[in-house]
């Protein structure tokens, strides 16, 4: 009898600003195929992971839909909980880093890594909105890429020619939010040094934290030099305030690593556990599953944090590739961006858990859901192996032979044997994450077992000899309950369905040493339908987005609120355009003498293209009219006259009733 194991598991933290995807279930399924793989064994197993709520994005998605983020986030928890149910992964807690368990972590790693100078202040210079009262990260930013000039590209990337660069040498550069152009500011930031860590994780990097194939990419990095990592934001952000600073919050980033401790310190509190020695101690072995996008932040940043601040670090970073769908990258407009919900719309959750597991072998690689080859896995394997090797047998014990299982002759033995022998190379590939063996291995199997009810042939037996139908269908039933166990971490609703069906608890990995005699079953249900390639063009039809240019259906971000106060304190008063003439160099602009009652003001108003000056003359106009004066290239701007309008030639100014007294105020 071995002692049983005690495992920590995470996923990474999805990001609360979206929906969870066939790209990000690769992940969630592969974990929790390892998951129930070792609770199977017998193994203590915990499986934490959470939403990853903080961060820009977020904030502005919450903006857009006229919410707070806790309304946003909490919404979202519920949608990825609910989906994760459906493709049956199956977390200890699915906990949120928004959380006072993360604050505390969080402030916690903040004061120890301060303690021990391994943080830095230092001034910045970054692109800020004027209009929107804050900092532009780089994806915020959007302008005209200085190499090929495409228009409507990213801060520091573009999408057209792949250039990177700095948003300094964006052409045109806008706010993605407002449109205005960002201006530059500087602001005080704090520094994690990750370079005082170089040997500890060069040591943990010799020591096998990652795969091997992994190493490489991190010599590159090793080789670059580590740089110094901006853990600060400015506000407004959504996140957590930095103690002691007023407008200073924790770039998610910081956080979001911490949230996995937050959601085992939830779990640890609500059910009488102690979380020093879960998570800081040897008894417990730590395993954290992450995508090869996020490696540079879990293979260095974070074990950098864990040692700064004294805790310890995960046992091993096991990392995937990415999901490709028919050979490329998943495209809204190929409508291959298959949203988990979608699919699970269209088709069974087990059999994606089924394809994934047949593609994943444990590497970096990416992997490719290929349309074809999933109908045609699906419907030879899952439904032609499997589920027809317990459906040509289960129903005909069940009709002819009272549901009552014999015992196994030397046939019937033999043919077990091969099965449980397999058991440790199985084991071993499930250990190993190397799940596309393990399917190859079960397949085979099946094939056996297959072959066998072809030898036998029952269904002719039957007719003279119900005895000796009872002893294949013995062995045949055997080796369906084998085959169930094996692919119970991968199938789990599969083999509950055959647990019911064999009238049999819950099976473990050590049932397979035992063998299912003089038992009566129970009813067969029916485990899995083909797929038609139908239901797999509807579902990609659905998840279509068309390629024609989007109308905005989305509402642009508001501005930061504004109180009735604040918006009291504008003064608008009727005003009489007494003069108007377009301004030399600026080919928008316009200058407005308007006549506010006794008192004159001047305008500059971009609305030139819109109107020509000859019919402004005389029009009675609603103005701003306590703004502060502005000084202007071309001259003071002593107030602003409401307009409204798509810009360019659809502006329209608010023109009031010729009979309204220059000078009255507008309420
Ligand atoms: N919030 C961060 C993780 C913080 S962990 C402290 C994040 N979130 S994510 O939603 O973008 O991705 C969550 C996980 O899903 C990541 O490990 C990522 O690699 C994985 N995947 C997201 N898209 C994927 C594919 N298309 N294919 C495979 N895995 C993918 O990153
Ligand atoms: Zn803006």
């Amino acid at each position: 009898m071995t002692i049983p194991r005690k495992i920590i598991v995470t996923s990474a933290l999805p990001y609360a600003n979206g929906p969870i995807h066939i790209g990000h279930l690769v992940e969630y399924i592969q974990t929790d195929i390892w998951v129930r793989f070792q609770k199977l064994c017998g193994n203590q197993c915990l499986y934490f992971c959470a939403d990853d709520t903080h961060g820009t994005p977020v904030m502005i998605s919450a903006r857009a839909a006229g919410i707070k983020p806790e309304e946003l986030i909490e919404r979202v928890h519920k949608e990825h909980k609910t989906v994760f149910d459906s493709f049956f992964v199956e977390f200890d807690n699915y906990y949120t880093t928004h959380s006072d368990e993360n604050r505390q972590f969080s402030e916690l790693f903040f004061k120890r890594l301060n303690e021990a100078g391994s943080i830095v202040k230092r001034t910045v210079e970054q692109a800020w909105c004027e209009n929107c009262k804050m900092f532009l990260p780089d994806r915020y930013i959007r302008g005209t890429c200085p190499r090929c000039k495409a228009e409507d590209q990213y801060g520091d990337s573009c999408e057209v020619c792949g250039a990177t660069y700095q948003t300094t040498d964006l052409l045109n550069p806008r706010c993605a939010a407002c449109g205005s152009t960002p201006s530059r500011r500087k602001s005080e930031h704090y520094f994690f040094k990750l370079a005082d860590f170089e040997k500890q994780l060069k040591k943990l990097i010799a020591d096998e934290y990652t795969q091997k194939t992994v190493a490489n990419k991190l010599d590159e990095w090793f080789k670059a030099g580590l740089k110094d990592w901006d853990i600060s934001r400015d506000g407004p952000y959504f996140g957590f305030k930095i103690p002691g600073e007023e407008n200073k919050f924790f770039y998610v980033w910081l956080d979001a690593p911490i949230g996995y401790m937050a959601s085992a310190k939830n779990y640890c509190d609500t059910h009488g556990l102690d979380f020093e020695r879960l998570w800081n101690s040897d008894e417990y072995e730590l395993y954290h599953f992450i995508g090869k996008d996020i490696m540079y932040f879990h293979a260095l940043f974070w074990p950098a944090m864990l040692i700064g601040a004294g805790f310890k670090t995960a046992d091993k970073l096991f990392i995937h590739g990415f999901l490709t769908v028919n050979g490329e990258k998943m495209s809204k407009s190929r409508g291959t961006f298959i949203r988990a919900d979608t699919w699970r719309k269209h088709l069974d959750p087990e059999t994606l858990r089924y394809y994934y597991a047949g593609k994943l072998t444990g590497g970096i690689e990416d992997i490719d859901l290929s349309v074809d080859d999933f109908i045609n896995r699906t419907n030879s394997n899952l439904v032609g192996k499997f589920a027809n090797l317990a459906s040509r047998s289960g129903p005909m014990l069940t009709k002819k032979l009272d549901s009552k299982i014999g015992r196994l002759d030397e046939g019937g033995k033999k043919l077990l044997n091969k099965l449980t022998a397999a058991k440790t190379q199985i084991v071993d590939d499930y250990e190993n994450l190397n799940f596309a063996s393990v399917v190859r291995t079960i397949t085979a199997l099946a094939d056996e077992a297959n072959r066998y009810v072809e030898q036998n042939q029952p269904w002719v037996t039957i007719k003279d000899d119900t005895e000796t139908t009872r002893t294949t269908l013995t062995a045949v039933l055997n080796t369906v309950r084998v085959l169930t166990i094996y692919l119970k971490p991968i199938l789990p609703k599969y083999a509950e369905k055959v647990e019911k069906f064999l009238n049999v608890g819950e099976l473990k990995f050590e049932d397979v040493e035992t063998v299912l005699e003089n038992h009566t079953i129970g009813k067969f249900e029916r485990l899995f339908n083909r797929i038609d390639k139908k239901q797999v063009n509807a579902m990609i039809e659905e998840s279509k987005e068309s390629k024609a240019p989007q109308v905005r259906t989305q509402t642009e971000p508001f501005a930061p609120e504004c109180t009735i106060d604040d918006f009291a304190k504008i003064d608008m008063r009727i005003a009489k355009i007494t003069k108007a003439e377009p301004v030399e160099g600026a080919d928008k602009l316009l200058r407005l003498q308007l006549d506010l009652g006794g008192i004159e003001k001047n305008v500059f108003a971009g609305i030139a293209q819109a109107y020509k000056p000859d019919e402004l003359v005389g029009k009675i106009v609603v103005c701003a009219a306590n703004l502060k004066p502005r000084k202007m290239k071309f001259g003071l701007s002593e107030g602003m006259i409401l307009a409204a309008g798509a810009g360019g030639k659809d502006i329209f100014i608010l023109t009031a009733d010729a009979g309204a007294r220059p000078g009255q105020r507008v309420s």
